[in-house]
């Protein structure tokens, strides 16, 4: 497996494969990997003949600095794993191979990034789209795999994909979860053991929102309901709960017809959780 830390190391790389006619597949991640990651690098070694993973912590797509610094790091363990799954090359840049100085150009998909998370955070998809538009760029890749778990970074890069006629083809691989339901991610080794207990609640409350669905409710009131259902766990501090349109992520009026996505996010300590879910109401 190849480490390269530098965008020409990469190229280099990828220019002889795609010269021998080999397919590529990029699994771009903020590393501290676990199970759900290396399902997307499964799916891409099945889809492809050369796999990238790309490990970069983007700053620019973090609201907070105390977010950023938190974030759980471990490359020696990261680089252990992706060399068992046969990994061809992993791409770990520093801050300053990313955003030399003088910086200036964005990507913004206009609709999308202000809704949702992105009203949470402002700027977080700008940065996600930005960083994510500049590794396909280095890359170079046929396809890329990324999770449905964080549902609406899936869609904004599908709709900047197909916006900006970038030549790559988006897969989107389902929510890998822990056996007791909790969704897989790099924040979860920062809950206490309590709180870990507690964010639970997430995947039950989407379990209940699925059930509920076809009980020809409407958005809003599927809303309240599941609020009301997470708020029956003290630790859970809610930060949005969200019906919405699965396919434009626009908000539903009157009762649900067709298919709808939960979107979930708690804080449990001062660890922000996400969690979704499709729920389809014939
Ligand atoms: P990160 O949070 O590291 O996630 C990398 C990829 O793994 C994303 O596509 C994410 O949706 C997917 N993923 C995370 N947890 C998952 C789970 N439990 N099941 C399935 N897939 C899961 O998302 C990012 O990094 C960044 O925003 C990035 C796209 C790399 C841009 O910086």
């Amino acid at each position: 497996m190849e480490i390269c830390r530098t965008k020409s190391d990469i190229r280099t790389a990828v220019k002889q494969w795609r010269a021998a006619g080999e397919s590529v597949g990029l699994v771009p991640t903020m590393g501290f990997l676990h199970e759900g990651h290396l399902t997307l690098v499964r799916a891409a070694k099945e889809a492809c003949d050369r796999v990238i993973v790309t490990i970069f912590v983007n700053p620019t797509q973090f609201g907070e600095a105390a977010d950023l610094d938190a974030y759980p790091r471990d490359e020696a363990r990261d680089f252990a794993l992706l060399e068992a799954e046969g990994v061809d090359a992993v791409f770990c840049p520093s801050v300053d191979e990313m955003y030399p100085a003088d910086t200036q150009t964005t990507v913004v998909t206009e609709r999308l990034e202000k809704m949702l998370m992105g009203e949470l955070r402002p700027g977080h998809f700008k940065g996600v789209c930005t960083v994510v538009t500049k590794l396909f760029n280095i890359a170079q890749a046929d396809r890329a795999f990324f999770g449905e778990k964080d549902y609406q970074q899936l869609l904004v890069i599908k709709t900047m994909v197909r916006d900006l006629d970038i030549p790559i083809e988006i897969t989107g691989v389902p929510t890998v979860r822990e056996v007791d339901g909790l969704a897989m991610s790099s924040r979860n080794v920062r809950l206490t053991p309590d709180d870990r207990k507690a964010a639970l609640i997430l995947n039950k409350a989407l379990a209940f929102a699925d059930y509920e669905v076809s009980d020809g409710r409407t958005a809003s009131e599927l809303e309240e309901a599941v609020r009301a259902f997470i708020a029956k766990e003290p630790r859970a501090q809610i930060e949005s709960v969200d019906v919405r349109d699965a396919a434009t992520l626009e908000e539903v009026t009157g009762q649900i017809t067709a298919p709808v996505v939960i979107l979930l996010a708690a804080r449990f300590g001062d660890v922000l959780l996400i969690d979704q879910r499709v729920a389809d109401p014939t």
